[in-house]
């Protein structure tokens, strides 16, 4: 790893911070404007302005943080106190992909813990930290409210559902080889600064991008069938070992646990049957 851990300083940062470079912050200025303009209230725009000036440098440094101050008249106290809060925004320099295992209750009893015991193995780091070489930061994630596909793991906040130990094996050492992984629904991946710029409100402008979406999946629908007074499948997941009711002969069985990254599943975007229409109205 690239550093050992460090203690996250939950107090002032070190001032002076020092100042972007002129054509940095006339970029980044003339961004901010443009995100605060959106809001009755400029300090409403904080959230996104941190997004913004993470996605410069890839993390928030003390230059964005006082860059944030300055533009939306807050003290970098208050700034820091935000942006020490939320995970989502790192507070040092990390990995070109920050690959977060889910180990919250359902995707860790499903296999995140396992997951995360062999990436740890795989890459030689811990939680939170970044692989030598500067290509993955890995670290545990809370619940990302895809526990119909658990055990999860997301690459840059996208999804890669259904994973095994040996599918997210292969997933970081294709990142780690530059090769192309393809996310199991929604948009494709991109690089943490342009998924920074997209959470600070910027459009993703990549053909297909927005287009592409990622919808709830039949296990969480269930619900909803049974509410519209629906027959819901007869059933979703099987026991490890049989065959899903009405699965045909050359389905996968459960007990063959295909994570996406085996193989690409249907979404339930892609679902004929799916009850609800658009995922767009019930999924998201
Ligand atoms: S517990 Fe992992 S997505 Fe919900």
């Amino acid at each position: 790893m690239t550093e050992a851990r460090q203690e996250v300083s939950l107090g002032m940062p070190q001032l002076p911070a020092p100042a972007y470079p002129a054509e940095v912050r006339a970029r980044l200025e003339a961004d901010a404007k443009e995100v605060i303009a959106r809001y009755p209230g400029s300090r409403s725009a904080l959230l996104p302005l941190l997004h913004l000036v993470q996605s410069e440098e890839g993390y928030v440094s003390r230059t964005g943080m006082a860059f944030c101050a300055e533009l939306l008249g807050l003290t970098t106290a208050e700034v820091t106190a935000v942006a020490t809060f939320y995970t989502m925004y790192r507070r040092r320099p990390s990995g070109d992909y920050q690959v977060g295992v889910c180990t919250n209750t359902l995707c860790a009893v499903m296999g995140g813990d396992a997951i995360f015991d062999r990436l740890k193995e795989h890459l030689g780091v811990g939680n939170d930290e970044t692989t030598e070489d500067g290509k993955i930061t890995l670290e545990h994630i809370e619940c990302n409210a895809a526990c119909d596909f658990a055990p999860v793991v997301m690459v840059n906040w996208e999804f890669f559902d259904n994973q095994t130990p040996e599918s997210a094996t292969r997933l970081v050492d294709d990142l780690i080889a530059g090769r192309t992984v393809e996310p199991t629904r929604g948009a494709p991946l991109c690089s943490y600064k342009e998924t920074a710029r997209i959470l600070a409100g910027f459009p993703d402008e990549r053909p297909g991008a927005v287009e592409a979406s990622g919808g709830a999946g039949p296990a969480s629908l269930i619900g909803l069938r049974l509410a519209r007074g629906e027959e819901p499948p007869p059933r979703v997941v099987a026991p490890r070992g049989e065959r899903p009711t009405g699965a045909q002969p050359h389905d996968p069985s459960p007990s063959e646990h295909l994570g996406s990254h085996d193989a690409p599943q249907q979404t339930s975007a892609s679902d004929p049957d799916h009850p609800a229409g658009p995922t767009a109205e019930e999924g998201e």
